[in-house]
């Protein structure tokens, strides 16, 4: 008989739907000690969470985050919101001993998420960022043949996160569904929204960065503001390309935008070792390139690796052998370790310590943004 943690979820949007999803299927494809039960949703509108609550089955609804934080039978807080949000959720959270899932970016800027990290020590909670794509399989495969050593030494990485959705300039910004647009409620633009995802897969699979160098631009300067209704300042990074040195030498280029014209959703990567490369696309995540230089050279090439095998990390879990699965699969996959790691009392990653560490990487890019200076990484 599995041991029920009971979910408490504040926000419903866009990654409310992704958790939930999530939670209702881990146990079906892993075998788990813990068993996700969606016991509350937490929304401002009681109307549009009872909808929520109805369509994906959770027990209860609240308007207000601080009462559900209050329940004693709420285990975990799974925080959906905004990123203005987590901090202040996160730290009430850790104070009532309840274990926290938190939504990428951890905080709006360090300086909180420093906050945040002594709030869950202190406590001794456990605690889990949704930096979901590490957990795309042809991604933990890469991250499997990095530390197996096939690629030798790292020279080069290299990843880019396209949008296209912000081009006119008679979208507004601030209020639901547009957030992303203002600075007090995202705390900045493609840097922490975007770029922090190949942050967090950079620096899991290569290491700490040791120092960058950004290139910042906010192409539309003004919008009008959805909930004041006036035309404000647009305080948000619409493209940013920086470079970066990596602790073990390598080179890094990284660029974002919103204002990539025919990309919705382009995140690429790309690693260059003595040995071996390899690459990874978002558009075709099952797939991971590899190319080994130590192939016979007539024979010698890129190849796709159809990540489907039951060898292949995660996908025993799944279909048979050549059948794929897709992007909410991460989020079942994040489930299930975090789960896995609540069984066995042992973190797991990434943890708030380990997201402050992109946090650290997004505070030096946006500052070298502004002073057009390298900015090293304490
Ligand atoms: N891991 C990923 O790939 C990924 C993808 C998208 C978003 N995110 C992150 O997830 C978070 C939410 O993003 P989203 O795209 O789901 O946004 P969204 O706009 O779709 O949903 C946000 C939700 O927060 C709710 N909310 C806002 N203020 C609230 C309050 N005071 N109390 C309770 N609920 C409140 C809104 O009603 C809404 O349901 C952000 O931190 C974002 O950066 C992560």
């Amino acid at each position: 008989m599995s041991k029920p943690l009971n979910i408490g979820m504040i926000g419903y949007g866009f990654m409310g739907r992704a958790h939930s999803n999530a939670y209702r299927k881990v146990n079906n494809f892993f075998d788990l000690e813990y068993r996700p039960v969606l016991k509350a949703v937490c929304a401002r509108d009681k109307a549009k969470a009872q909808a929520f609550a109805d369509t994906w089955g959770y027990e209860s609804v609240e308007t207000d985050w601080k009462k559900l934080i209050a329940r004693p039978d709420i285990d975990a807080v799974d925080i959906c919101t905004p990123n203005n949000l987590h901090k202040e959720i996160a730290i009430a959270a850790a104070a009532a001993g309840k274990t926290i899932l938190c939504e990428k970016p951890l905080a709006i800027d360090t300086a909180e998420g420093e906050e945040m990290c002594k709030a869950v020590e202190k406590a001794g909670v456990p605690n889990i960022v949704w930096y979901n794509y590490r957990r795309v399989p042809a991604v933990t495969l890469a991250k499997q043949l990095i530390d197996e050593g096939r690629l030798g030494k790292i020279f080069h990485y290299r990843a880019v996160f396209l949008q296209d959705w912000t081009i006119s300039a008679d979208l507004p910004q601030g209020g639901a569904g547009l957030w992303r647009l203002d600075a007090a409620a995202a705390g900045s633009g493609v840097t922490g929204d975007l770029l922090a995802h190949c942050i967090d897969t950079a620096l899991w699979l290569n290491g700490p960065i040791q120092s960058v160098t950004a290139m910042t631009e906010t192409f539309i300067k003004e919008r009008t503001h959805t909930l004041s209704g006036k035309v404000e300042q647009v305080k948000i990074d619409d493209a940013c390309a920086f470079l970066g040195r990596f602790s073990n030498g390598s080179l890094a280029t990284f660029e974002s935008t919103r204002y990539a014209r025919g990309h919705k959703a382009l995140y690429t990567f790309e690693i260059n070792g003595e040995n071996a490369s390899i690459a990874w696309d978002l558009h075709d995540l099952h797939r991971l390139s590899y190319f080994d230089h130590r192939d016979d050279s007539i024979i010698r090439g890129w190849r796709s690796i159809h990540v489907t095998d039951g060898d292949q990390p995660y996908m025993k879990h799944w279909w048979v052998p050549g059948l794929q699965i897709g992007y909410e699969h991460s989020f079942v996959h994040q489930v299930a370790d975090f789960l896995e790691g609540l069984a066995n009392k042992k973190p797991v990653g990434p943890t708030f310590r380990d997201a402050l560490e992109t946090q650290k990487v997004c505070d030096a890019v946006l500052a070298s943004g502004k002073s057009r200076q390298w900015v090293e990484i304490g």
